[in-house]
């Protein structure tokens, strides 16, 4: 569960707020875009979450933990329990793909055998097999961002956030990651994405919530059909039903498959189609088994998962 109460966040000499008054409560299992123009406050938001900004007023509350009595020697107790994907990934410059996913896992106290089966799978699944030798400054920018989310998502975490997965990704990258954070999600990973792709919103009618110039100003149980417009702040929101929206002028569009589409495509999925899906469900379905079978034993020998 994530929880903010009356949230509001004002930056060192700013006078307007970042965030002001945020009131958002997000079940477990939720899937949530976040949504706004540019400087909206969406990524303050997410900072919020993992505690790399505190909020000026208010409070926070994120799988359980209060963070009005976190300690500073707990943000890395907090940060094991959510995975963040980060607009400028963050990823460890002098380590190679594997090892920045695999680093992920050995911060808390996995196996070697186990990261050693894991990392591939989880490589795998984001498409990136072949570059698991490279370092981040030899990938594209759409590559550094697929590591990011293998990285997160291979400590299987109960809350996983991410702040504009798809912004660097082409098209069919980016409806593959979009699929992907649903597997994860009906996985039972609860699921915060900002994001400024209208099509992806309005393709998958997941709840919206809306910010702008820090205010909620919209949130809406089941994305209905936006035009989210970049930079520019008009959000405007269509009924359910009502004629395509015009995108044209849009700067960035993306073929969204049809529901026709996508199940003549599940019905004849491509080489590729069917081997990434193939080794997703495969290392979702290892990390349900590792879990189950972690739960069967005593709490004090249990591996630390993350909840
Ligand atoms: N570290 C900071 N110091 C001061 N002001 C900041 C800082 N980070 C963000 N801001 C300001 O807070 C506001 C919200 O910024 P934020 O990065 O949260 O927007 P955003 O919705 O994520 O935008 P984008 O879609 O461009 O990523 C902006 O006015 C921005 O200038
Ligand atoms: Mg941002």
């Amino acid at each position: 569960m994530i929880l903010l109460d009356n949230v509001s966040k004002y930056y060192p000499r700013d006078k307007k707020p970042a965030l002001d008054e945020i009131n958002l409560h997000i079940q477990p299992k939720e899937f949530v875009f976040l949504v706004g123009e540019s400087g909206a406050g969406k990524s303050t938001l997410i900072k919020m979450l993992t505690r790399e900004e505190k909020p000026t007023y208010g409070n926070i509350m994120v799988g359980g933990i209060d963070y009005k009595y976190m300690k500073k020697r707990h943000v890395p107790h907090l940060r094991r329990r959510i995975g963040v994907v980060f607009q400028d990934f963050k990823l460890l410059p002098n380590r190679t793909v594997y090892e920045n996913v695999a680093f992920a896992l050995e911060i808390v106290g996995v196996s070697n055998a186990e990261i050693k089966r894991t990392v591939p799978k989880v490589l795998e699944l984001v498409g990136l097999s072949d570059v698991s030798h490279k370092f981040p400054d030899a990938l594209s920018g759409g590559q550094r961002q697929r590591v990011a989310i293998a990285r997160s998502m291979a400590r299987q975490p109960k809350i996983l956030i991410a702040d504009e997965p798809t912004g660097n990704l082409d098209p069919e990258n980016s409806w593959g990651i979009i699929r992907l954070l649903e597997e994860i999600n009906n996985f039972g990973t609860t699921i915060l994405v900002t994001t400024h792709d209208a099509e992806v919103v309005n393709q998958l009618r997941r709840r919206v919530v809306t910010l702008s110039h820090g205010k909620i100003i919209g949130d809406q149980k089941e994305g209905g059909h936006y035009d989210l417009d970049g930079s520019r702040t008009r959000i405007a929101k269509r009924s359910l039903g009502g004629p395509a929206p015009n995108t044209a002028a849009a700067p960035k569009t993306v073929h969204v498959p049809s529901l026709e589409e996508a199940s003549a495509a599940k019905a004849t999925p491509s080489k590729t189609e069917t081997k990434n899906s193939a080794s997703g469900s495969a290392v979702l379905e290892q990390m349900r088994k590792a879990k189950a079978a972690d739960e069967a034993k005593p709490v004090a020998k249990r591996r630390k998962f993350i909840h």
